[in-house]
């Protein structure tokens, strides 16, 4: 009766996961931190009656570490972001950590397109009026990150520099520089979208604690149980398939059966008790109004507007030989006129505002670990423009921004290899990372991260990922913290049913 019901309303070809001999298969969509987290909690818990569908023909998401240079690069997330508190640094806390994370040094110094040298004491004064800006905590209701930061930054450097022309003139043109590392924290587009008050919270200690020569990748193996070498692998590869891009996600409402029906891209279904939902943010903002039948409710659709999802591009360069000395990072910072004046010198390739995407370009940093590959940053605007630009515009920009800001310190070669990020366009992603808008409010995480219930209470799609973390969203922590938060609803569900049942009734 049900059966018929149910594709009376759907008309859809379905069959019952073969292989799965439970009753009540969990189906989890997404194997990046999220999902992978979320398998191995419930697997662990003896609960291996579930399938993980991937868009993507590899697992990881938005780790996405792969062979470049000597090493692995990190196209995606690249740092363990603090140690206290941090579910990340916890894992590790029994490994070797000398072969995995080493912390990253950052340059006080800066690059300026007009070469001119004010000395190093400035610059580290300039640099540390911006790390206390970055670090501060003061903050109002409703204020763009852009705003509160430019606020205390002119204060600053007036307060500073306001009797040397030069200097204010130097200062005010690297307050680009404070905007586009602000937006490479945010994920956004612009540094005027986010809030500066947030319900973020950061884990204490090191921030930028840098993977080692695998990559952020390796985490995913230490959940997995593959690393260290020689410990017991949790049974997960062959429960996770690949290539499978989910497209409908049905269920219903009123049903006396727990019951999702999943279609995916190729043509495939599959058929599920419990959902746990972990694609992006972005992605929901794009297909979320209608690949959920019957359609989310409206809480959840008003979060996944105004929660926030922009993105950050990295290219790696690889060169026939490591051309520069011993530096850290070359932070770049364009001179007011040079950056009107690049307009007649190098024309190709995005716009934004009038003024060319190769002014975006503000940080080259090296890689202890790939001494011949530089990771070029760009962020802001013309992201997601410059994503679809050709490599051979995107090549010359940023050989032309090399030899304006280091042409004359430097003989720089032509780079013989390019690997570049598309996050932005993946429809996989759609986006680097959320965070909090200015329309946002304070309780739409927790609307997007409310399962949707049958009509008794019972849990039958839940939501997991980065976004749906109130306090560590845009992280990996905050991703992974979500799939376990996930994963114990499901085992409170099928290891206490009794008290579950008495809850909920
Ligand atoms: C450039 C960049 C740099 C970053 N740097 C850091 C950093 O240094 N430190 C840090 O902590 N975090 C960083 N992050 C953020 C971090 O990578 C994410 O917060 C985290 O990976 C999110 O994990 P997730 O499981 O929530 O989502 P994802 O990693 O996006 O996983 C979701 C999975 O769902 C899949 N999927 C999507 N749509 C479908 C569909 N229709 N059907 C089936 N599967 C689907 C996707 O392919 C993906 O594998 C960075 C991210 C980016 C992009
Ligand atoms: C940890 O790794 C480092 C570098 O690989 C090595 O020198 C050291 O001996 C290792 N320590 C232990 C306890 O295995
Ligand atoms: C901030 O904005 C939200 C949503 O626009 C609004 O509800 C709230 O009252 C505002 N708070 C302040 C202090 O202005
Ligand atoms: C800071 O000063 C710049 C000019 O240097 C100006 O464009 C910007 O609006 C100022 N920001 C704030 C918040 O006052
Ligand atoms: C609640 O209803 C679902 C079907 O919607 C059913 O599968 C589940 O067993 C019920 N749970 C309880 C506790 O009655």
């Amino acid at each position: 009766m049900y059966l018929r019901y149910v594709s009376l309303l759907f008309p859809l070809f379905f069959h019952e996961i073969s292989g799965i001999p439970n009753e009540k298969p969990i189906i989890i969509i997404g194997a990046g931190p999220a999902g992978i987290a979320a398998a191995t909690r419930l697997l662990e818990n003896g609960i291996d009656n579930i399938l993980i569908l991937e868009a993507e023909p590899r697992i990881g998401g938005r780790i996405y570490s792969t062979k470049f240079g000597d090493t692995n690069v990190d196209m995606g997330a690249m740092w363990c972001h603090g140690q206290e508190g941090n579910i990340v640094w916890e894992k590790l806390v029994d490994m070797n950590l000398t072969d995995l994370v080493r912390s990253t040094q950052h340059p006080r110094t800066f690059h300026i397109s007009s070469r001119k040298e004010l000395g190093k004491d400035f610059e580290q004064k300039l640099y540390d009026i911006m790390m206390e800006i970055l670090d501060s905590e003061q903050a109002e209701e409703n204020e763009s990150v852009g705003f509160a930061f430019g606020k205390m930054y002119n204060k600053s450097i007036t307060e500073q520099f306001g009797n040397d022309r030069e200097k204010l003139n130097y200062a005010r043109a690297a307050s680009k520089w404070l905007e586009h590392v602000t937006m490479s924290i945010e994920g956004s587009l612009s540094w005027y979208d986010s809030k500066s008050k947030t319900t973020y919270e950061e884990c204490g200690g090191n921030q930028h604690l840098n993977w080692r020569g695998p990559g952020y990748k390796i985490f995913l193996d230490i959940l997995m149980k593959k690393y260290p070498t020689g410990s017991n692998p949790l049974p997960i590869d062959d429960k996770i398939l690949l290539s499978k891009e989910v497209t409908k996600v049905l269920w219903n409402p009123a049903a006396t059966r727990n019951r999702v029906e999943i279609a995916c891209a190729d043509g495939s279904s599959y058929v599920a008790s419990h959902v746990v939902f972990t694609p992006s943010l972005g992605v929901l903002k794009e297909r979320g109004e209608e690949m959920f039948v019957p359609r989310l409710p409206e809480r959840k659709m008003i979060a996944i507007k105004r929660v926030g999802m922009g993105a950050v591009m990295k290219v790696f360069l690889h060169y026939p030989r490591r051309w520069w000395r011993d530096e850290v990072a070359f932070n770049l910072v364009w001179d007011e006129n040079d950056r009107k004046n690049v307009r007649n010198e190098f024309t190709q390739g995005p716009w934004m505002n009038g003024e060319s995407w190769i002014t975006r370009l503000y940080s080259i940093e090296m890689l202890e670990e790939n001494p011949k590959v530089l990771l070029v940053w760009i962020t802001g605007d013309v992201v997601p423009a410059l994503e679809n630009t050709d490599e051979k515009t995107l090549l010359s920009g940023i050989e032309f921004t090399l030899k304006k800001f280091l042409g004359h310190l430097y003989d720089i070669p032509k780079p013989d290899k390019v690997l570049r990020s598309n996050w932005y366009s993946n429809p996989h992603f759609r986006g680097s990372y959320s965070f909090q808008s200015l329309s946002s409010t304070d309780n739409n995480i927790p609307d997007l991260l409310e399962p949707l219930r049958t009509s008794n209470g019972s849990y039958i799609i839940q939501f997991a990922g980065e976004a749906t973390s109130p306090t560590h969203f845009s992280t990996v922590q905050g991703a992974v913290e979500s799939g376990y938060r996930e994963a114990d609803r499901l085992i409170g569900l099928y290891k206490y049913p009794l008290l579950i049942n008495s809850l909920v009734h």
